[in-house]
């Protein structure tokens, strides 16, 4: 099969594309329409490219000649068990440590302290879309060293939920385990406090860390099964991939799942008409639910 690299969005930026393979505007529109079922991810004509690019690697693993058999293949009983791999295809993963920092910043210097002065110690945070978990890892130091800050700390009680609907990426976070090149966000006092060598360019969250994050398949298009609600809950990079409806959708089930004076936590690139939805705008992408 002929091939040549192709740059699309995300997932590093280039990905190889296998030229030979042509879809259908009839097979892309069944896709679409397969994808945004599954998912919620919203996938228009600019899209056809990165569809092709990353769908063509299952079809060959396959052996399969034309979009339309892997279509079939996936709604046969026998093909139940890729549905998650094709799912794991079409999610968009790019995410770093310390990725908008300002929202980090706005919890060490003021969500937290103002827990802190209100004689709270117990803290719930939720990353919807977690990716391979720089953010939640990012939490994790970002709390545990303002706990450590503060004159009178008091037993804190600290869990972040990490959530994501794509599998593999699910395992990484589990493992916490990164090239060096990525942990460069982070300082060299901070990286040797909360890392451990794990093989050659190769770092692993240390326990302390991995202790406070639990790791749950989670489609943000589902009912959310939380009793109690969150403190903080980050959205951020994944909204971009739905329709307008299906923002507010996730955003209202979200603003039920926090506790009143909690934060929302969203994308630069995804505002909110905040005081419409229950939130009051503090900018920087930050909403306190009213
Ligand atoms: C671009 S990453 C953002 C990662 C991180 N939040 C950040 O901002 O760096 C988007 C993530 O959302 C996940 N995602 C997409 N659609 C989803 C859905 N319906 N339910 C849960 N997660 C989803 C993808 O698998 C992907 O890992």
């Amino acid at each position: 099969m002929e091939s040549k690299v192709v740059k699309t969005e995300g997932n590093g930026g280039y990905e190889r594309n296998f030229v030979s393979l042509e879809i259908t505007d009839k097979e892309f529109s069944s896709f679409a329409d397969l994808i945004y079922r599954l998912t919620g991810i919203y996938i228009t004509d600019k899209k056809r490219q990165l569809v092709i690019s990353r769908l063509t690697k299952r079809l060959k693993f396959f052996g399969f000649g034309t979009f339309s058999e892997y279509y079939d293949f996936l709604h046969d009983p026998a093909g139940v068990i890729e549905v998650r791999e094709f799912i794991n295809q079409i999610t968009t993963n790019k995410t770093d440590f310390f990725r908008e920092a300002h929202h980090f910043d706005f919890i060490s210097d003021t969500m937290l302290p103002g827990l802190h002065n209100q004689n709270e110690r117990s803290v719930r945070f939720w990353s919807a879309g977690c990716s391979t978990g720089e953010e939640p890892y990012t939490l994790a130091i970002i709390l545990l060293e303002t706990i450590e800050s503060f004159k009178s700390r008091g037993s804190w009680d600290v869990k972040i939920l990490a959530t994501d609907l794509d599998t593999n990426v699910m395992k990484r976070t589990v493992a916490g385990v990164y090239e060096e090149a990525k942990l460069k966000p982070i300082s060299s006092a901070l990286r040797t406090k909360y890392f451990s060598p794990a093989g050659p360019g190769l770092f692993e969250a240390k326990p302390i860390l991995k202790n406070l994050i639990t790791v749950k398949r989670l489609n943000l298009m589902d009912p959310y099964p939380f009793k109690k609600g969150f403190n903080g809950i980050f959205c951020r990079n994944v909204l971009i991939y739905f329709t307008q409806e299906d923002r507010k959708r996730v955003v209202n089930k979200m603003h039920a799942h926090i506790r009143p004076g909690g934060f929302l936590f969203l994308g630069h690139s995804e505002s909110l008409l905040a005081d419409s939805m229950g939130f009051r705008n503090l900018g920087h992408t930050i909403y306190q639910k009213l």
